[in-house]
């Protein structure tokens, strides 16, 4: 670990407001691995699935644009048209303005539920909304075969309503991750042990926005108030980069589904990307460990690892990767109020100037 990144985590121990500034500042150091990657434009790459998008294109695709609506009569969502077997996934996102968001769910994913009903593996971002003055949540789900339940919730330590965010998920052998802005948030290993509750058959990339009036906030106690729709989500630099699933194996569920045509990117797939087996991303670096335990440290308030109701004996992958978090922490960021994002801008930049 850097002697930096050390001292940041130290102070973090000691001095709340000193910590968030220099490990911001630290952060702010670490490279958006998405940055490597291309944007695909959005006429190439995507189609509607539902409800009616407003989709600006441009000569540069990463300044392509989708807005999606979620209003009384429908939510929106897009596709990527290729599954991929592995991938890297990414977006820029701002989420919808309104004070009120209860109830709503904007959701970037991966999934071929399509494809595979009762087998399905999906990676997941979902964006839950919230009453006035309450902040966004962000919450991360693994499925695996059909199996999920694998949920982790986090506040945000910006103001997503604010800005263009990068929300990425990587996906390959060796781990899966997800990422905030280039800040790795959580991350799975791939461990043979595990079998296919490691995602490995071809995913493709949704993002969405609906109304999840019975569970997003607070458990279903507030529902979506369409009297400040239509709550609108924006999206642009849309990435996507890993091996393109052949289409016509992609509806043989028996044979994608064997661990011997999937476990590898070669033949029966098309075509074949190597820049996810780049050393950065094999596994998480120093820098990225020490963002990552900061985030969690920070700004988790639930993971499944820690839920002795739901899982007297935790599951198999909850080991040394998750920092257990005491319960009266939890709960006090879980009725965290909306932070003064701006203050902590502030910071970021005193701390930078020296
Ligand atoms: C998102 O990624 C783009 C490059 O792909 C970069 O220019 C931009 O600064 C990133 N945004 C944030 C908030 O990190
Ligand atoms: C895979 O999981 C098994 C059982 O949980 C564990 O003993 C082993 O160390 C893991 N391997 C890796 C490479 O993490
Ligand atoms: C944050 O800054 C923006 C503009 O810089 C301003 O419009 C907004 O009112 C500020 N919010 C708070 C909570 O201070």
């Amino acid at each position: 670990m850097r002697l930096s990144v050390f001292i940041s985590l130290v102070s973090c121990f000691t001095l709340i407001r000193t910590c968030n500034a220099s490990v911001i500042k630290d952060l702010a150091r670490l490279e958006d691995l998405s940055a490597r990657f291309k944007p695909v434009s959005f006429e190439e790459g995507y189609s509607v699935i539902w409800g009616s998008p407003i989709i600006s294109s441009d000569s540069q695709a990463d300044a392509d644009t989708v807005q999606l609506k979620l209003d009384k009569s429908s939510g929106s969502g897009f596709v990527s048209l290729e599954n991929y077997m592995y991938g890297f996934y990414s977006a820029s996102i701002k989420f919808p303005a309104q004070d009120y968001a209860a109830g709503i769910v904007l959701a970037f994913y991966t999934s071929n539920a399509d494809k595979f009903p009762s087998a399905h593996d999906e990676l997941d971002f979902e964006f839950l909304g919230n009453i006035k003055g309450r902040p966004w949540r962000m919450q991360t789900n693994i499925f695996g075969n059909g199996n999920g339940g694998r949920e982790e919730r986090f506040d945000f330590w910006f103001d997503p309503t604010a800005d263009y965010h990068n929300y990425s998920i990587l996906w390959n052998y060796f781990h899966t991750v997800f990422m905030v802005d280039g800040i790795p948030i959580r991350e799975m290993i791939g461990n043979e042990s595990m079998g296919e509750d490691y995602p490995s058959k071809p995913m493709a990339m949704y993002a969405t926005v609906w109304d999840g009036s019975d569970w997003a906030t607070d458990g279903g106690r507030f529902k979506v108030d369409y009297k400040y729709a239509p709550f609108v989500a924006s999206f642009k630099s849309l990435k996507m980069q890993g091996c393109a699933a052949n289409p016509l194996l992609q509806n043989l569920e028996s044979e994608s589904a064997s661990p011997s045509s999937s476990a590898h990117c070669n033949s029966p797939y098309a075509e074949y990307y190597d820049a996810l087996e780049a050393d950065e991303f094999l596994a998480l670096d120093s820098k990225q460990k020490a963002a990552m335990a900061w985030v969690r440290r920070t700004h988790m308030y639930y993971s499944y690892c820690d839920d002795k109701v739901r899982y007297p004996t935790p599951l198999p992958e909850c080991t040394s990767t998750i920092d257990s978090i005491p319960k009266a922490v939890r709960r006090r960021r879980q009725r965290r109020r909306k932070p003064n994002y701006n203050s902590s801008k502030t910071s970021f930049q005193d701390a930078s100037g020296h």
